[in-house]
């Protein structure tokens, strides 16, 4: 017999939490402030009170978690949150559940609702690794990638917005890049094999093995493509902006740690030596 579980918020990606869990034959139960549909096989629950014993939460925010879960005794219950925040709040509910007699499991989703139960979800956890090992078959209905990142509840998050910061910084950059080939009249669609061909064979392996352990080992030796050559590059994307009316400003930090690491003598290194930059300003 499965372990009945209750899901606390039905927007798009409680819903599909809640259908995968019904899917795998785990009695499911749901609870959300407004009426709305049901996924086949979740019952409705009237009130966050009536929930079983295990609960996964997936609210809009942290703040709404404290605000609805104020609502239900927690003691003796475990709330697994994949509600979406940073890693002080991850950390602080944590806490706030401990203070509640629950026990805490803090989650990142990183797909999207279509993808709950495909092999490609990735699904991160953080907090008590006895709790996760415990629930590790049911949250493996959620995805392929399941895995317990830390005991600190709030480092799955932070890979969360890692990875968002990646896709930010690459979509301003398509962005960017779209706007400036459309200064001659050139078309997204007619630019998007070479920028798709550029992501897979050169922006894509830049996150491969090789230049993460040049990182971890302060070693930036390269035979591709140096911080000279990069310092200069920046600049001519720089200018040629300008000279197009696009803002470029996202892109002056940026080229002032490539400028001071020619400046101090890194030119002929990999552009992974700016992590060092990167950290200085940090303090
Ligand atoms: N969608 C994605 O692709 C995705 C991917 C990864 C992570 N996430 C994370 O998953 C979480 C939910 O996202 P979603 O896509 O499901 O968002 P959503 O469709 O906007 O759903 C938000 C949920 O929060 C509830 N809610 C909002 N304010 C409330 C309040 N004051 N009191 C009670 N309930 C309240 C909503 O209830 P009502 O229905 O009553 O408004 C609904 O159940 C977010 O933290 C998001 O970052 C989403």
């Amino acid at each position: 017999m499965n372990t009945p579980v209750t899901v606390i918020g039905l927007g798009l990606m409680g819903k599909a939490l809640a259908a995968a869990l019904a899917g795998n034959g785990y009695p499911t139960t749901a609870w959300n402030r407004s009426a709305t549909a049901v996924p086949d096989g979740v019952t409705r629950l009237d009130t966050v009170a009536e929930s079983s014993p295990t609960m996964v939460v997936c609210l809009s925010t942290y703040d709404v978690m404290d605000e609805v879960l104020s609502t239900a005794d927690l003691r003796g219950r475990t709330v697994i949150n994949l509600t979406s925040g940073t890693p002080g709040e991850a950390r602080r509910a944590a806490a706030w559940a401990a203070e509640r007699g629950a026990a805490y499991l803090d989650g990142a989703i990183m797909a999207s609702p279509q993808m709950i139960g495909t092999p490609q979800a990735q699904l991160l956890y953080g907090g008590p690794k006895d709790l996760f090992a415990a629930g590790e078959p049911m949250l493996r209905v959620f995805g392929g990638t399941t895995v317990h990142l830390s005991e600190d509840p709030g480092v799955p998050l932070l890979y969360d917005l890692a990875l968002l910061a990646m896709l930010y910084a690459a979509g301003q950059g398509l962005e960017h890049a779209q706007a400036l080939v459309g200064t001659a009249g050139v078309s997204a669609t007619e630019f998007q094999p070479y920028a798709n061909a550029w992501l897979t064979h050169v922006i894509g392996p830049m996150a491969g093995p090789e230049n993460a352990h040049a990182i971890d080992a302060g070693e930036h030796a390269t035979d591709v493509s140096n911080i000279n050559t990069n310092a200069l590059a920046i600049g001519h994307v720089i200018r040629a902006s300008q000279d197009a009316g696009l803002p470029a400003d996202w892109l002056f930090a940026q080229q002032t740690r490539l400028e001071q690491a020619v400046a101090d003598g890194y030119g002929s290194e990999s552009p992974t030596r700016l992590i060092d930059y990167l950290r200085k300003e940090m303090g």
